[in-house]
This record gives C-alpha cells, sequence and structure tokens, in this order.
C-alpha cells in the first residue's frame, strides 16, 4: 500500500482530476488570470469545482449564493450546472479581485449568470433579505464569519437548501486543542452552528489531495 503521505495523497488527486475531469480552457484562464493579478491560489481543487457543479445539477438549484468569490474559479464551475434563467449571486470582499473574477466569468460565457456584489459578506448579506430565496449556498470566505454566514444561509435559504462549507478540517487544527487561531475558531464555530442549529441537517467529510489535509461541510436547511 503506497504511505499515505502529502506526495502520494497529490498524486492521487492528479490521477483522479486526469481522469474525471477534462482540460478546461476557461477555467485554466480564470486560474492564469488570478496567478497574474498576485491574488492567493487557495480556490477549490478542479475536483472539488466539479463537486459543487454537481451538487447545483444534483439539487436543480436555481439561485446559487457563494460568499468569497475570489477569482471566480467556483463560481464558474457553479454558473455552468445551472438551468437557463439560473443565478449565481457571488459576494467578494476586495474590489480588486472582483474585478478579476469578472472578466473570468465573462470571457467564460456565463456574465449573464454571476452578479457579483462587492463588500464584506456581513454588510452585503442583509442586503440580500427579501428577495427571492437561495436553493444552494457556498461558504468559503473568511472562516471567522463562518457562524455568521451561516445564520445567513438559513435565513436566505428554504427547507431544502444545500450549503457546503469549504475547509471544515484545517490540516487538523480544527480537532486540536494547543489551536487557537482564529480562523480555526471561526471554523469550529460554523461547525457547532452545523451540529447544534435545528435549522440544520449536516456532515462533513475530510479531504486530502493537492489542498492537502482539509474537508468539507454539506448540509440541508431543514
Ligand atoms: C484558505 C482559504 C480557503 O478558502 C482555502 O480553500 C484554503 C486556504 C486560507 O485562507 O488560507
Ligand atoms: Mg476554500
Amino acid at each position: 500500500m503506497a504511505e499515505p503521505t502529502p506526495q502520494n495523497w497529490t498524486r492521487v488527486d492528479e490521477y483522479l482530476t486526469r481522469t474525471l475531469i477534462p482540460e478546461d480552457a476557461a477555467l485554466e484562464a480564470a486560474l492564469a488570470a488570478q496567478r497574474a493579478a498576485g491574488m492567493p491560489e487557495i480556490q477549490v481543487s478542479p475536483l472539488g469545482g466539479k463537486l459543487l457543479n454537481l451538487l447545483v445539477r444534483m439539487s436543480g438549484a436555481r439561485r446559487v449564493l457563494e460568499i468569497g468569490t475570489l477569482g471566480g474559479y467556483s463560481t464558474i464551475w457553479m454558473a455552468r450546472g445551472l438551468p437557463e434563467g439560473g443565478l449565481v449571486v457571488t459576494i467578494e470582499a476586495e474590489p480588486a479581485h472582483a474585478a478579476v473574477a469578472r472578466r473570468s466569468i465573462d470571457a467564460a460565457g456565463l456574465g449573464e449568470r454571476v452578479e457579483i456584489r462587492i463588500g464584506r459578506g456581513e454588510r452585503v448579506l442583509p442586503e440580500l433579505a427579501g428577495g427571492e430565496p437561495f436553493d444552494l449556498v457556498f461558504v468559503d470566505a473568511d472562516k471567522e464569519s463562518n457562524a455568521l454566514y451561516l445564520d445567513w444561509a438559513a435565513r436566505l435559504g428554504h427547507p431544502g437548501t444545500v450549503v457546503v462549507v469549504d475547509n471544515i478540517g484545517r490540516g487538523g487544527d480544527v480537532a486540536d486543542p494547543g489551536s487557537h487561531a482564529h480562523g480555526v475558531q471561526g471554523t469550529r464555530a460554523g461547525l457547532a452552528v452545523l451540529g447544534g442549529d435545528p435549522r440544520f441537517d449536516a456532515t462533513a467529510l475530510q479531504t486530502v489531495g493537492v489542498k492537502d489535509w482539509d474537508g468539507v461541510a454539506i448540509a440541508l436547511v431543514t
């Protein structure tokens, strides 16, 4: 058996990506633009992007909310899963990142399906209240605010809304009693909401791969 080392699990991720995910010019261009702009390369992996795309399609989501656009890589994956007339509303705190994402999303031919809201989630999310509810929410922004983002996911969703939270493993820090970093505490607070708030029914899976040891939580709004 291969040893479970970062090198070996990266090799498996690359094998799975090669086997399951065709090369894709628009996604490659989005990553190149993000890199050229000096943005952090912390987007979801290709396999993670495909998971989001499949969840959008499996749930029949027409309205998707993303918290944390970065360069639009995950946004493109999700927008492609929408039916005609569907929409992704994606929130990005950093205007320069939003500008890069806008160009990449437009270049991918998805401009009409994606609305980017610039600002911090805590300011933008209340502005979305009173609109049509969202069918799927992807939480992938500052981890400190995960509990707040999940509260909004429940408020802006409906029974049956799918909620996905990225980065719930954090290299094992999430269960390390010695780790008190704000991001880790925020991740724990978010998981406590998913486990304790009756508005959610949730699970979480650890992952290893090109993004090292991390994980994803998946929930339904009840
Ligand atoms: C970080 C954020 C992410 O959303 C991610 O997927 C990986 C890393 C970070 O802030 O370091
Ligand atoms: Mg992430």
